[in-house]
Order: C-alpha cells, then structure tokens, then sequence
C-alpha cells in the first residue's frame, strides 16, 4: 500500500518543469490521484484572505469552499501550521464533510518565509489510511511543489 515516496519525488520533480504555481499544483493533483493508492480526493486550499482557505487544484469531487481557520480539519492545518493525521474524520467534531465517503484525512500546511500559503490536503476512503510514513512522504512531495513553484 505505502508507495515509494523517493521515487516518486524524483518523478515530480521531472513532471514540474515550469515554475507556474498554477500550473504545478494541478499537476501535483493529478499526479498524486494517480500515484498515491487508496484517495477520493487530493486538492489544494490557498490562502489568499486572512484566516480564510479558498479552494484551488483538486482531483475529485467537487468541494468545500471557503474553509475559515477555525474550521476543520483544514483549518486546523492552517491555524497550528502543522500537519494534521486523521485515522478517522468522523472522530474530529469539527470536520467538515464534503463527501460522506470520506474517512481519513492528511493535510499538509506550505509555508513559505513563514507566510503560510496554503495547504495540501488528501482524503481516503479508508479509515486509518495514512501512516507516518505516508506523512514524512506527502510532506516530501508538498516540499517538492513548494520548491520548485513560484508561490505568489
Ligand atoms: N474535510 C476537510 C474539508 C475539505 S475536504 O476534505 C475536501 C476539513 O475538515 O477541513
């Protein structure tokens, strides 16, 4: 189940050949719906208000959209600029389901000269889907877009 995550940072890199956010991060979507087993969603929330996510890039359903700092699963990534691993969504009160499918759930903050900028947030099906290896890896991957992307 646990993909290889230095292979596929290696892949990223060659797949992220402009330095256009934009650009970037609908390619990290799609290339990690497509690499990473087991997701119903994969998208990025920017920030752009103050204490407040809009949605950005994403592969699967349509989503929540804005999402306040003080809210979710999302919010909390936000506000503690820490990444949040969540076994099970509908143990966390204020998860804010926007698929019933859904079950865990890791979002990743990208923080940039200690703005944050947004966060990277991945959703599973299945409960307990992520492990610290699957964090310590998308975090390598968040890191890859952050780098090699002018994030404005
Ligand atoms: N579940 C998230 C909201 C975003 S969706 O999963 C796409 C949350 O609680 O912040």
């Amino acid at each position: 189940m646990t993909p290889d995550y230095a292979l596929l940072a290696r892949q990223l890199e060659a797949l992220l050949d402009t330095r256009d956010w934009l650009t970037n991060s609908a390619q990290t979507c799609a290339f990690l719906m497509q690499e990473v087993p087991g997701l119903n969603w994969v998208g990025f929330y920017l920030q752009r208000q103050p204490e407040l996510l809009s949605l950005g890039p994403f592969q699967g359903k349509p989503a929540c959209h804005p999402i306040p700092f003080d809210k979710g699963v999302c919010g909390a990534a936000a506000r503690t600029r820490q990444t949040q691993r969540i076994d099970d969504v509908h143990a966390v009160a204020d998860h804010i389901a926007c698929d019933a499918a859904s079950n865990a759930e890791l979002v990743v903050p990208i923080v940039i000269e200690d703005r944050l900028w947004g966060v990277l947030d991945l959703d599973s099906p299945a409960k307990h889907r992520f492990s610290e290896e699957d964090q310590a890896g998308i975090e390598r991957l968040a890191a890859v877009f952050a780098e090699r992307s002018d994030l404005a």
